[in-house]
């Protein structure tokens, strides 16, 4: 195992009726900006929920943070926080208010051009602190210090991590996923379902619970995830899927093992040119990179198939066909499509998408940093 520091400050409220909670989570004399996206919250009664929550502390909103938070829609907010003087974010929604919240705590007392924060990892101080009422399991955004910032005029997406930013506290309420449209619950399984394959399917460093977290994390999705779309308001299903999506990436499994992310870099151009739904990206990727990797994650996929997907062929190469093809089909399943001719997106579109991985510096990705401009293109080819 490798060596690796670890801690994670939020704190979880799980369950139903948690929001309740969060007033007494709130700093004194606090003065919040309630940050969420394009209303969803105001049509299944989590606005009204929330409203009430805050009890007597000062409120300013902003609303309108899109999927794949904008930046100038951010910078809207900064200017919102910084007139108003708040001293606390309550985000309330999915991801992408959630990273919308970090990138404005962050920007709030920055002096320089706030974009800098994603391009040059330019070090910020005293960020706002955040709480978060998660609406879609997906991202693990609300218990991780990871913040991603779509920019349109650029054509570019990046990202950002800081534990300061990081939410002190996160309302998981399962009921609150009831109303997402089949899409996003969609999404949200196959995000997480990566998230754990990005921080498992590397090599082996002797790290035997690290790798069972990972399996139950994806077995659990296995099962939960087709059901959550069968049943949507099954209680149950939803809070497992919950807390799956949230212990993929609060940081746990990722420790002391190598760790992967070259399908989400090349996912995120995807997104960045396209504007696909982030799930989607990797759905499209992840085959393709497995099968271009194959030899040197050949242990960790044999492990994948076996121990996650039940195949027993003895033959290493069919077995790890197969393992593949298992998780292709596990997506399907989901009803996410996994070519990129399903999203009419033909193969002149490669060179755009492996130029935009050069601008953005993403030349050396993967767990060996051996995914170079000429393998992304081999992935996004066989993707086509
Ligand atoms: O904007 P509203 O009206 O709230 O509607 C949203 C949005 O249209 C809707 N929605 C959310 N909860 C709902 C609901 N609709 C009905 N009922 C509910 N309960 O769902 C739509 C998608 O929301 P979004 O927040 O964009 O989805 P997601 O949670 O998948 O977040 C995606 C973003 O997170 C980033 C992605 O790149 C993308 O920008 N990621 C963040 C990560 C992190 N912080 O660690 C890691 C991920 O890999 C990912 O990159
Ligand atoms: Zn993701």
């Amino acid at each position: 195992m490798l060596n690796f520091t670890f801690k994670n400050q939020t704190e979880v409220l799980f369950g139903k009726g948690q929001l309740s909670e969060v007033a007494s989570r709130l700093p004194h004399n606090a003065k919040v900006l309630f940050l969420y996206g394009g209303g969803s919250i105001k049509k299944n009664g989590i606005y009204d929920k929330t409203v009430e929550a805050l009890g007597d502390a000062e409120v300013v909103e902003f609303h309108g943070v899109e999927p794949n938070p904008e930046f100038s829609t951010l910078m809207k907010a900064v200017e919102v926080a910084r007139d108003n003087k708040v001293n606390f974010i309550l985000a309330v929604g999915g991801g992408s208010v959630i990273d919308g919240a970090k990138f404005v705590a962050a920007a709030v007392n920055f002096a320089g051009d706030p974009w800098d924060i994603l391009i040059k990892e330019a070090p910020f101080e005293n960020p706002l602190p955040i709480g978060a009422v998660l609406t879609l399991p997906a991202t693990g955004s609300e218990s991780n210090g990871n913040s991603v910032v779509n920019r349109k005029e650029t054509s570019q997406k990046r990202a950002f991590s800081s534990e300061s930013v990081q939410p002190v506290f996160a309302v998981l309420d399962p009921e609150f996923t009831y109303s997402l449209p089949m899409r996003q619950v969609s999404n949200g399984v196959v995000d997480a379902f990566v998230h754990v394959i990005e921080q498992y399917l590397t090599y082996s460093v002797n790290a035997p619970l690290q790798d069972r977290f990972a399996e139950g994390i994806l077995q659990t999705l296995i099962e939960e995830g087709p059901k959550s779309l069968a049943t949507p308001t099954d209680y149950d299903v939803r809070a497992n899927v919950m807390w799956s999506a949230t212990m993929a990436l609060n940081g746990l499994i990722g420790k002391g093992v190598p760790q992967d992310w070259g399908t989400h870099m090349i996912g995120h151009e995807l997104t960045a040119l396209h504007g696909l739904d982030h799930a989607v990206t990797l759905a499209i990727v992840l085959p393709s990179l497995m099968y271009v990797q194959r030899d040197s994650k050949k242990e960790k996929i044999l492990q994948l198939g076996e121990r996650v997907f039940n195949i027993s062929e003895h033959n290493e190469e069919k077995a790890i066909d197969l393992t593949i093809k298992a998780v292709q089909d596990f997506f399907e399943t989901m009803q996410v499509k996994t070519r990129l001719s399903d999203y009419d997106i033909d193969k002149t579109a490669i060179d755009g998408l492996v130029d935009n991985l050069e601008r953005n510096g993403l030349t050396a990705l993967g767990e060996h940093g051996d995914i170079d401009l000429v393998k992304a293109r081999e992935i996004l080819t066989l993707a086509a």
